[in-house]
């Protein structure tokens, strides 16, 4: 019997209960200002912070960089930002905003950078009442990390709560290192200017609501936590697909690929939040330590079974939504013999008792057919099924998806009857929009900012994990340094094969489709 597709909309929302995050008064320095984080992100997070109300009132931006410009030239191109990303910006609110946005030129290897921004930061914290409180943002290519730390200690801005100083945080990027090595040696020099309170490594992925929610979900509901163990689920699928390519970041994408990209954060993150045991409480430290012992937990790869469970993959020429896209290897800053991997999926076990023997599928790459970031958890089927002469693999097993975006959501299938003197199962979806309930979840980095500047690290990476991290995935990228080049996959497909059959030898396959 072919199972037919019901959906249900639920859309019965009510709001009960808020934790409300006050971030403090503060001045923030953005290194890197004039790049394209900033401007595609960072200032219409802020502008959209400060159209809800949700900036401190005392607050002000300095923005530090190489390009020459006066805070006049630099308020316009905030402006321009914001109207990029908000055409309904009213002039108003537009001019209140960029306001607040002062430049200081200068290299980042000068000391002289460094005291110019003292000096600024002392007259704008006095005019701006931002209690000299700073928060420092790194969005700079990961070579510049120690030179900027460095020179920010040597000027004292590191230093906190003396000589009428607030506090000073520092917001650092990712990727922070590309393996264990060389994110212990970051960590090192980040540690000797700025106590672990102090930084705030950020992962986008824990910024977005549907992350977040995941949470909520979790650990605010009674119905899901007591079948959420190798009991009652199968298997969890984590895929995290992008319909682009690699676009003007080749120079960055050439020494990183898909597993230092996507898996050393926002992937194992998204298997941590699925996975952890439920924090004692919401402090930052006590989630911290849970998601820690996740990772604790990843059974090691064993070297001679890298090549079953590590795919890798490089997308080729092809088309998405019936236009031609070209392989990575013809894009622009790529060498023609790259051995860059722009795909990637891991076959994961969690040796602990709640998911022993539970796989955890993770999967990402560029040129997919489709944008699509979820978690789906396969339940296991009915124990016995009554409905002669259905098996229980008959019916479609429960398949409980979380969906971080687009759409964003929460879905649960079932078996239902349908209607009729015949006994027919139909598989219906109960689905949960975040949008139609909630409206447009905000920009990942909104929370994120708002979290530093009121000294929340809850959604922030700790050292120990960036470092258990990068000891997970560092035998893969060791084999693939001398493994055959990558195997080819077609642009607007869904990877290699070698990518399903990972799933195949258990008899599963990923939720294209779905
Ligand atoms: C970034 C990666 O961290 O995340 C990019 O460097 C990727 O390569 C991006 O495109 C995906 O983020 P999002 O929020 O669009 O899923």
């Amino acid at each position: 019997m072919s199972p037919s597709k019901i959906s249900v909309l639920q859309t019965n929302v009510q709001e009960q209960f808020c934790l409300e995050t006050r971030p403090d008064p503060c001045a923030t320095v953005i290194f890197g200002a004039s790049g394209d984080l900033a401007e595609r992100k960072l200032f219409p997070s802020l502008f959209h912070l400060s159209r809800t109300g949700n900036l401190p009132k005392s607050f002000c931006v300095i923005g530090a960089g190489r390009t020459e410009m006066t805070d006049d030239a630099f308020r316009k191109r905030v402006a321009a930002s914001v109207r990029a990303a908000f055409p309904d910006g009213d002039e108003e609110s537009v001019d209140r905003f960029t306001a607040l946005f002062h430049y200081q030129t200068g290299n980042y290897e000068d000391p002289a950078l460094y005291a110019a921004l003292a000096a600024r930061l002392k007259d704008l914290g006095e005019a701006f009442h931002t209690r000299n409180n700073r928060l420092f943002y790194l969005s700079l290519p990961p070579a510049l990390y120690v030179t900027v730390v460095r020179r920010l200690g040597g000027a004292g801005l590191s230093r906190q709560r003396v000589d009428g100083l607030g506090w000073s945080r520092i917001i650092i990027e990712k990727p922070f290192g590309t393996d264990l090595d060389s994110a212990r040696r970051l960590t090192r020099e980040v540690g000797e200017v700025f106590s672990e309170d102090q930084v705030y490594r950020i992962d986008h992925y824990l910024g977005k609501e549907t992350v977040q929610s995941v949470l909520v979900f979790r650990f605010a509901n009674v119905l899901f936590e007591p079948v959420w163990n190798r009991n009652f689920i199968d298997y969890v699928q984590i895929t995290a697909s992008e319909d682009l390519g690699v676009g003007h970041r080749a120079g960055y994408y050439e020494g990183a690929g898909t597993l230092r990209d996507m898996f050393q954060n926002h992937l194992l993150q998204l298997l941590c939040t699925t996975a952890m045991e439920p924090p004692a409480s919401f402090a930052a430290d006590r989630l911290r330590d849970e998601k820690s012992k996740v990772l604790r937990s990843i059974r090691p790869f064993p070297v001679d079974q890298l090549d079953r469970l590590a795919v890798r993959g490089q997308y080729g020429p092809g088309s998405i939504d019936g236009k031609p896209k070209p392989g990575y290897r013809e894009e622009k800053g790529v060498a023609p013999d790259s051995r860059v991997e722009t795909f990637a999926a891991l076959k994961m076990f969690v040796d602990n008792w709640r998911w022993q023997g539970v796989p955890f599928y993770l999967r990402s790459g560029k040129r997919l057919a489709r944008r699509l970031t979820e978690i789906a958890v396969h339940f296991k089927p009915v124990p016995h099924l009554l409905f002669e002469p259905l098996k229980p693999t008959d019916i479609l097993p429960n398949v409980l998806v979380i969906r971080v975006q687009p759409e964003e959501g929460i879905s649960i299938s079932f078996e239902t009857k349908h209607p009729g003197p015949k006994l027919c199962m139909s598989l219906a979806t109960m689905d949960f929009l975040y949008e139609p309930s909630f409206g447009r979840p905000p920009e990942a980095y909104e929370r994120l900012f708002l979290d530093a500047m009121a000294g929340d690290q809850t959604l922030f990476t700790r050292e120990d994990w960036v470092e258990l991290s990068w000891s997970i995935l560092s035998p893969i990228l060791e084999h693939w340094k001398s493994a055959p080049a990558p195997a080819i996959y077609k642009a607007g497909g869904w990877g290699p094969a070698a990518s399903d059959a990972l799933l195949a030898e258990e008899g599963h396959a990923w939720r294209n489709d779905a």
